[in-house]
């Protein structure tokens, strides 16, 4: 079993509420590896970074993925710094070579902002919340881009139209 799509994408790209719409299009369930972590640590994400540290988070998160892409039968949604771990990235390119399609929900940092706000939920963006964004963005960009098989601009577009608009392409 494996997904029928993985979306990927910086915080405030939409990954949630597109793959609700994605699932719901399709008719297959949805999945969201921070849920599987909450479930998984038995507290929030704020509370792990600063209970456990985030390299205790990313070792769950590499769990939750590794589960997720091997017994998920339907659409997934990553954190937006999965794909930072190699063992996730090797994990989503053998995805791929079988045929998988992973989504890279592109956004600009006005549109991501009011998405993401000054939410505490988030917390490697507390401080500054914009420049850590941008940080962020500018980091991953690359790996985005390398682990896609799809790229959506989510700028301006409502989640059932990105949602169409990966069904037309995958
Ligand atoms: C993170 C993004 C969050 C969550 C955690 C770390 C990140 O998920 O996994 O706070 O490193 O970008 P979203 O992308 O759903 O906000």
């Amino acid at each position: 079993m494996a997904p029928r799509a993985v979306l990927i994408g910086p915080p405030g790209s939409g990954k949630s509420t597109v793959a609700k719409a994605l699932a719901r299009l399709w008719g297959v369930p949805r999945r969201d590896t921070d849920t599987d972590i909450e479930k998984r640590a038995g507290k929030p994400i704020p509370d792990i970074f600063v209970e456990d540290g985030e390299a205790r988070f990313r070792e769950i998160e590499r769990e939750a993925v590794d589960d997720a892409l091997r017994t998920h039968d339907g659409v997934l949604a990553l954190g937006g710094g999965a794909i930072l771990a190699p063992e996730t990235q090797g994990l989503l390119e053998r995805y791929v070579l079988d045929g998988g399609a992973v989504v890279f929900l592109d956004v600009s940092l006005a549109a991501a902002a009011p998405r993401v706000g000054l939410n505490a939920s988030r917390p490697l963006l507390v401080g500054n919340p914009r420049a850590q964004w941008v940080a962020l963005m500018d980091a991953r960009r690359p790996i985005y881009e390398r682990l896609a098989t799809v790229q959506v601009l989510t700028d301006k577009t409502s989640p059932t139209d990105v949602a169409a608009r990966i069904d037309a392409a995958v």
